[in-house]
């Protein structure tokens, strides 16, 4: 049988997991592909951490960078992670060099994705991404291969665990941001420094890679990014009466000839399919023709759903041939028109807190008939302890701007007590 030689490089959660499970598992991986998985070096940053298994110094390599330069290794697996420093070159070397490259790493991807692409174009070796977007969620090969028939319309859904479970433990379990965040470290569902999951980075990352997988464009930083963190258990409870869940939720879609590309907290139908899935799992929508809807969920992330995606990836590196990155060509990809969020039309949530006195509502209904912005819903929720007023505005469908304009111009009024809030909603 063939034999295809790989170097590990990285041996973290995610490299020491795939390493034991390719060794454990070689003969059928083999058999499936009718090509041998031969694991012949590894390295990582410090040769005497321990891993919980043992490395012979034959496999070891001092300088991960020397993989690349090895005429016996044909494929490279890069598990160090990072956009920049060792893993950004450690990829473009190996690409240049002529070596197959697998990697899970989306910062790499989301900014070096189209220079790498046309690299290993050029170079007619494979660079496989699967395990870079919502871990075990097998989405990037579904788009390009079992969903090649479609034409793409939108691509969205639930793509970081973290928040997720924060924000759904906060509606289960009735907790502040802070308790559950608290929690989700203890539990492991959260880093130590849980920020790009948080501000909503580790989505946009991941929704470039996708958006650009299902229009066939270049990758576009043209993205609205919101995380969760202004999101306080009143949010939870309000969108709760009013038939709701928020969700952190990343969208790209083509409306006319535009594409927009964004990620905030969405006011979502209780009764949808996005509302059901709480806890750290991910979920994937693709709305396409002519298949319609298809959904996929599953573990977004950990060391054995990423790993099932890094199998997917070298499988198809052992089957052989040679795939474009990105589904086609560098030459038939294109620049398409991605446009801000501000033109899009959307209903929202507003929550105003502010001194409860006569005038107020009615000065906060003006300006949004000022702006043509239309209410749909008012609710007005007084606390006579604190002399104050929740209200909360349920809109039309609005121009993002003029939704906007309407926050800015009420944030400066005298009787506001905390900061505003919007919320966009998705009544689809
Ligand atoms: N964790 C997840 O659930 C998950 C899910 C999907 C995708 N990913 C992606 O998978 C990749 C790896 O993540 P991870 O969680 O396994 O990270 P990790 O536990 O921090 O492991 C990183 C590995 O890189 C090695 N490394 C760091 N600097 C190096 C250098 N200069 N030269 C050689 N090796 C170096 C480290 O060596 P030492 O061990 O010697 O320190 C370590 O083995 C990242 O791109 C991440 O975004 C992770």
């Amino acid at each position: 049988m063939r034999k295809l030689n790989i170097a590990i490089i990285g041996l973290g959660n995610i490299g020491s997991y795939l390493f034991k499970y390719l060794k454990k598992n070689k003969k059928i991986i083999s058999k499936k592909n009718n090509c041998i998985p031969n694991v012949i070096y590894v390295s990582a940053k410090n040769r005497n951490r321990n891993r919980g298994f043992k490395i012979s110094n034959k496999i070891w390599l001092k300088n991960y960078l020397d993989a690349t330069k090895n005429k016996n290794v044909d494929l490279i697996i890069e598990l160090i992670g990072g956009a920049e420093g060792p893993a950004k070159k450690l990829v473009f070397k190996a690409l240049k060099n002529g070596k197959h490259v697998v990697t899970a790493n989306k910062a790499l991807i989301a900014k070096y994705g189209d220079q790498l692409a046309k690299i290993a174009e050029n170079n007619k070796v494979n660079l496989e991404f699967e395990a870079s977007v919502c871990g075990g969620v097998p989405i990037i090969r579904s788009l390009k291969e079992g969903l090649i028939a479609n034409k793409i319309n939108k691509v969205y859904g639930i793509f970081n665990g973290t928040s997720n479970y924060i924000l759904s433990s906060m509606d289960k379990e009735n907790k502040s941001f802070d308790d559950v965040l608290f929690n989700a470290k203890k539990l492991g569902y959260a880093e130590s420094n849980p920020s790009s999951d948080l501000n909503g980075d580790d989505v946009s990352a991941k929704l470039k890679i996708l958006s650009s997988l299902c229009f066939n464009s270049f990758l576009n930083n043209n993205i609205h990014v919101e995380g969760i963190k202004n999101i306080d258990k009143d949010d939870i409870s309000y969108a709760k009466k009013l038939g709701y869940k928020i969700k952190l939720l990343g969208y790209a879609e083509l409306i006319g000839k535009h594409i927009f590309q964004r990620v905030h907290p969405t006011l979502i139908k209780e009764s949808s399919y996005v509302a059901s899935i709480d806890g750290v799992l991910n979920a994937v929508i693709i709305d396409g023709a002519p298949v319609g809807q298809s959904i996929i969920q599953g573990e977004g992330a950990g060391p054995a759903a990423t790993t099932s995606a890094l199998i997917s990836d070298i499988s198809s590196i052992l089957r052989g041939n040679v795939k474009f990155p990105f589904s086609i060509s560098n030459k038939e990809r294109k620049n398409l028109n991605f446009k801000q969020i501000s033109e899009r039309d959307f209903s929202a949530y507003f929550r105003f807190n502010v001194i409860d006195k006569p005038g107020v509502l009615s000065n906060i209904t003006h300006i949004f008939s000022k702006n043509n912005v239309s209410i749909k819903r008012l609710v007005q929720d007084p606390n006579k302890n604190k002399g104050s007023s929740s209200i909360i505005i349920i809109t039309h469908p609005s121009k993002d701007k003029y939704l906007n304009k309407i926050i800015g111009t009420i944030n400066r009024r005298s009787y506001v007590k905390k900061k505003s809030k919007l919320i966009r909603i998705d009544d689809e």
